[in-house]
C-alpha cells in the first residue's frame, strides 16, 4: 500500500501520470476537433450537436450529468499533468549531472523550455477559451447560451479578427506541445529503440499536425468568409 501511495512521488510515477493525463487530453482534443468540424454542416446541425453533448449517456444519465463527470476527469487530468510537470522539472534541476555534454544539455533544455512555455500558453488559452465560448464572459461581444454557432462565428469575427489570431497562435503552441509530448511519452514507456523511433516520430507528427489543423480550419474559415 505504501508502495502504491509513494508511486506518484517517483520519477517514473510522475512520468506515467503525465502520460495518462496527456492521453486523456489528446483523446478529448481529437473528439472536440472532430465535433467542431460539424460547424461546416450549418447552424442547425452544429447547435443540435452542441445540445446533444449535454444529453450524452441518456437515458441512463440525466441532462448534462455525463458532461459534468467528463469535466471532472478533464480538470483532474490537467491538474495532475501540471503538477507532475512542475515537480519533475524541479527534480531534474536538482539532480542534473555536471558531466552532461554541452550539445545534449542544449537539446534537453530547448525541448523542456518549449514544453514549459507551450504549456503555460495553452493553460492561459484554455481560460480565455472558456470565458469566450463556454461562459460567454468578458471576452465575447454577443454571447447567446442557446446558439453555439452564433457564438463561434461572432466570437471570431469580432475585434478585427484578433480572437481568431489568438486561437491560431495557441494552436501553434499546441502543435509543438503535442509533438514533443507524444514523443516523450513513448520514451517513458521504454519504446526508444531504432525499430520504433521512426514509427513514434511519424505518430508524433501526425498528432501534432492533424489536431491543430482540424481546429484551425474553423477560425481560418471565418477569417476568409467561408463560414459566416
Ligand atoms: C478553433 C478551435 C476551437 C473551437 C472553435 C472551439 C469551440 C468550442 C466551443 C463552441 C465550446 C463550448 C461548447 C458548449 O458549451 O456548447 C468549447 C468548449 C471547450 N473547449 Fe474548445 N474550441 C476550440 C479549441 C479548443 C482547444 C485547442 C482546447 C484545448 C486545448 C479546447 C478546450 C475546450 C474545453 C476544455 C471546453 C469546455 C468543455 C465543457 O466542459 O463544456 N478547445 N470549445
Amino acid at each position: 500500500m505504501v508502495g502504491i501511495m509513494s508511486f506518484p512521488n517517483t520519477t517514473i510515477g510522475k512520468k506515467v501520470i503525465m502520460a495518462i493525463s496527456g492521453v486523456i487530453w489528446v483523446g478529448y482534443l481529437a473528439m472536440h476537433m472532430y465535433g467542431n468540424l460539424k460547424i461546416f454542416g450549418g447552424a442547425t446541425y452544429f447547435n443540435h450537436y452542441a445540445e446533444g453533448l449535454r444529453e450524452l449517456g441518456a437515458p441512463v444519465f440525466g441532462h448534462a450529468h455525463l458532461l459534468f463527470v467528463a469535466r471532472i476527469v478533464f480538470v483532474g487530468s490537467i491538474i495532475a499533468h501540471v503538477w507532475a510537470a512542475i515537480t519533475l522539472n524541479l527534480r531534474n534541476k536538482a539532480s542534473r549531472p555536471v558531466t552532461y555534454n554541452q550539445h545534449q544539455k542544449l537539446r534537453a533544455s530547448t525541448a523542456t523550455l518549449t514544453m514549459i512555455y507551450g504549456g503555460v500558453t495553452i493553460a492561459v488559452f484554455i481560460i480565455y477559451h472558456l470565458l469566450h465560448f463556454t461562459l460567454g464572459l468578458l471576452v465575447h461581444p454577443d454571447f447567446d447560451g442557446q446558439n453555439a454557432y452564433h457564438n463561434v462565428i461572432v466570437g471570431f469575427q469580432s475585434y478585427a479578427y484578433i480572437p481568431a489570431i489568438i486561437y491560431l497562435v495557441a494552436l501553434i503552441a499546441l502543435a509543438f506541445h503535442l509533438y514533443h509530448g507524444t514523443w516523450s511519452m513513448f520514451q517513458t514507456l521504454g519504446l526508444n529503440n531504432k525499430t520504433y523511433n521512426n514509427m513514434i516520430r511519424s505518430l508524433a507528427w501526425a498528432v501534432a499536425i492533424v489536431i491543430p489543423i482540424g481546429f484551425a480550419a474553423v477560425p481560418l474559415s471565418v477569417m476568409f468568409g467561408i463560414l459566416q
